[in-house]
């Protein structure tokens, strides 16, 4: 394909975007989009996360948002956000990949249009589980928002993930492979923890503690850096922080069968061509300010 065919095909596909917009987007402007960011990462710091997932479903987020977080899935609805986002990075007894956004925070890269606001902002992190080790993460984001100033969509990215949990694993033993060994025996025992204290009756995956760990530690993999969306001890860790919320929603995700969240159906064809967002256009469509028209 020649360059001027690129340039067509791509005006074609973001027109296209555009016209499926459902009905025009409110103009917030850049400096309100720029609080809202601020306000939202305010609340994301460790305790106000823990306020904030304590309202089950958060008016940060709209009822019908939709959200996809890097190396992980897509996640609908504020209810199941509010958990997502708030709830997975409170700390527990349970010992995990997952850090404590702690702060303070900085936003290094910011841009903002109509009712979309793009932010890279590095957070400083502690991880519990690695001997309080102190990170900084660098979030990329883009959020659109509705009148009511809530997110309509967001689509997060951890950036540079895999050197975090290569570091993370480090720590436990400079031997990579030791330190996956050592790290999935403890993760897989704090996760079937977890399932023996929460997933009972209907909910229980296992038969026995012993079966479980067995699981989580031979039979499926412990996973890379990009599959926490996968059929892996990592995904199950993930979802394990979950657990607690609503057990009858989240024990099936530690279970063998993955409960639709940790199994290997995405692959990456199927997410890099994937058209998920359906609530907003990304493209600003205010008639003062399409970058793009009719050529
Ligand atoms: C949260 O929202 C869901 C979906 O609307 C609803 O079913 C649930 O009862 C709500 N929970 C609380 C505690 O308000
Ligand atoms: C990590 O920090 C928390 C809070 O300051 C503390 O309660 C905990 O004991 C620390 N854990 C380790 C392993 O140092
Ligand atoms: C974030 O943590 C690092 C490492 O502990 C520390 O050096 C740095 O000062 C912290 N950043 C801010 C803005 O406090």
């Amino acid at each position: 394909m020649r360059f001027y065919d690129i340039i067509s095909a791509a005006a074609v596909l973001v027109t296209g975007v555009a016209a499926a917009a459902k009905g025009s987007q409110p103009n917030l402007g850049y400096a309100e989009l720029y609080k809202l960011t601020q306000q939202f990462y305010d609340t994301f710091q460790y305790p106000n996360n823990v306020k904030e997932a304590e309202k089950i479903n958060s008016t940060i987020f709209a009822e019908n948002v939709q959200g996809r977080v890097s190396d992980t899935r897509n996640f609908e609805g504020r209810e199941l956000n509010t958990e997502y986002i708030f709830g997975l990075f409170i700390p527990t007894a349970s010992v995990s990949v997952i850090g404590k956004p702690v702060g303070p925070y900085e936003i290094i890269q910011f841009a903002a249009n109509q009712n979309i606001a793009s932010a890279t902002t590095r957070f400083n992190f502690t991880f519990p589980s690695f001997g309080n080790i102190s990170l900084p993460i660098a979030i990329t984001t883009w959020m659109t928002y509705n009148e009511a100033k809530e997110i309509t969509q967001y689509d997060v990215v951890f950036r540079w993930f895999g050197n975090v949990l290569q570091l993370l694993l480090s720590t436990v033993d400079k031997d990579p492979v030791k330190a996956q060994a050592k790290g999935a025996a403890v993760l897989a025992t704090s996760t079937c923890a977890t399932h023996t204290q929460f997933c009972t009756g209907n909910n229980a995956q296992y038969e026995s503690e012993e079966e479980c760990i067995r699981f989580l530690t031979k039979d499926i993999r412990f996973g890379q850096s990009f599959e926490l969306g996968m059929d892996t001890l990592l995904c199950r860790n993930v979802h394990e922080k979950m657990i607690h919320f609503r057990p009858d929603v989240h024990c099936a995700h530690i279970g063998k069968s993955g409960g639709g969240q940790c199994v290997d159906d995405y692959s990456y064809l199927q997410k890099v061509t994937e058209d998920y967002y359906t609530n907003a256009p990304w493209i600003p469509t205010t008639e003062q300010s399409p970058p793009y028209g009719d050529h």
